[in-house]
């Protein structure tokens, strides 16, 4: 499979900062990767360094197998996005995709077809004659991308770009982009802070913290098996303790927690007794009224602090009676719990194979 993109060790330091650090990840080409973290990681500080904004401290970018180095960004094959698309609004929708195509001295016939086409493959046909203002945001949106999309570029970039929208539309935009990336294919780098964004679209996720890449992912594997407890955390809702081995028998441990609840739990790690851990039960996870006879189970009574009614999404937090952290648990779909209210005593429990546990350091 062909590699689009290869950064390669990229740090980015600012006077004794550090931006970004020894990051290393490649992109096939077609596929749609995302860069997921928290607001001030080095999203955009990397983007720059792709786009040819800035260079690299250390380390080295590949687009389409020729290094980057010394090239500005008007010579790299790569267009990048913004949050605010800085459309042009004197200009109609057509004079805006045509633009960088003039700048490239294209003639005007080449030019009007290739304009028809992208307008066409991002699901605007007709829109050539519209004003910018005439637009919705989605179509603002997807006017934006055909503009960078019409210059064929190996790259796009895309730095939070649905960050100004609301939330309805955030959402369908998050459908339409997957489709529209799908259909065209070429290759995204799309950063976010917003897990949600990255786990719908992407094929590939890299969730970075602190100027580093913790995991390299699909988003089914980020979420199911994390490789730190960042990831466990940021990623998907999580019940965290921290807490000791107390022991440990045929691959299964006894987890003893800061609040001094046990705990049994499936571990890979080599983790010996003594070892202080950090661990995580998802919501899902986590069984109302689990039917007796389950082995390796975990067991508790709780009581319900409140309940976060929200759709599908529902889910409530309970106070386990022996223990001082309270859980976050997801309510089944399927509406057989509406009777719940809060102050109600419930029976819960988890299987012992779904925890996730970390060596703490
Ligand atoms: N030109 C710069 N000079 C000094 N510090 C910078 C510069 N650009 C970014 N930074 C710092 O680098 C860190 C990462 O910024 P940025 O890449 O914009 O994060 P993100 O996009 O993930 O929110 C921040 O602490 C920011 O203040
Ligand atoms: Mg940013």
């Amino acid at each position: 499979m062909a590699i689009d993109l290869n950064v390669e060790n990229v740090s980015k330091t600012f006077g004794d900062f550090t931006a970004v650090r020894e990051v290393s990840f490649a992109v096939e080409k077609g596929r749609f990767f995302s860069i997921l973290g928290p607001s001030g990681c080095g999203k955009t500080t990397l983007l720059r360094m792709i786009a040819g904004f800035i260079e690299p401290t250390v380390g080295r970018i590949m687009i389409r197998g020729k290094d980057m180095a010394g090239f500005p960004p008007n010579r790299r094959p790569v267009n990048l996005i913004f949050q605010h698309l800085a459309l042009f609004p004197m200009m109609n929708v057509a004079q805006n995709i045509a633009f960088g195509l003039q700048r490239r001295r294209e003639t005007r016939a080449e030019i009007d077809r290739k304009v028809d086409d992208i307008l066409a493959r991002v699901g605007l046909p007709g829109f050539g004659g519209k004003r910018i203002d005439q637009l919705s945001g989605g179509q603002k949106q997807r006017v934006a991308i055909a503009r960078c999309l019409v210059l064929d570029p190996a790259v796009l970039l895309l730095d939070e770009p649905l960050g100004a929208l609301d939330l309805k539309l955030r959402e369908q935009m998050k459908v339409e982009l997957k489709k529209l990336q799908a259909e065209v294919g070429t290759t995204f780098i799309y950063i976010t802070h917003d897990q949600s964004e990255a786990l719908v679209m992407s094929d590939h996720v890299a969730v970075m913290n602190g100027g580093r890449f913790e995991q390299v992912d699909t988003p089914r594997n980020l979420y199911a098996r994390p490789q730190t407890p960042f990831v466990a955390r940021f990623v998907g809702e999580n019940n965290g303790w921290k807490g000791v081995v107390a022991d440990r028998q045929d691959g299964l441990c006894t987890l003893r927690t800061d609040d001094d609840q046990l705990f049994s739990a499936a571990t890979h790690d080599d983790l010996p007794p003594g070892t202080p851990v950090i661990f995580f039960i998802r919501p899902e996870a986590i069984i109302i009224a689990p039917d007796a006879g389950l082995e390796n189970f975990n067991r508790m009574t709780a009581v319900i602090q409140s309940i976060l009614f929200d759709g599908a999404n529902s889910r409530m937090l309970a106070m386990p009676e022996a223990g001082a952290t309270e859980l976050m648990i997801a309510l089944p779909q399927n509406r057989q719990y509406d009777h719940l209210k809060v102050g109600d005593r419930v029976a819960i429990g988890w299987s012992a194979r779904s925890a996730v546990c970390f060596k703490d350091r």
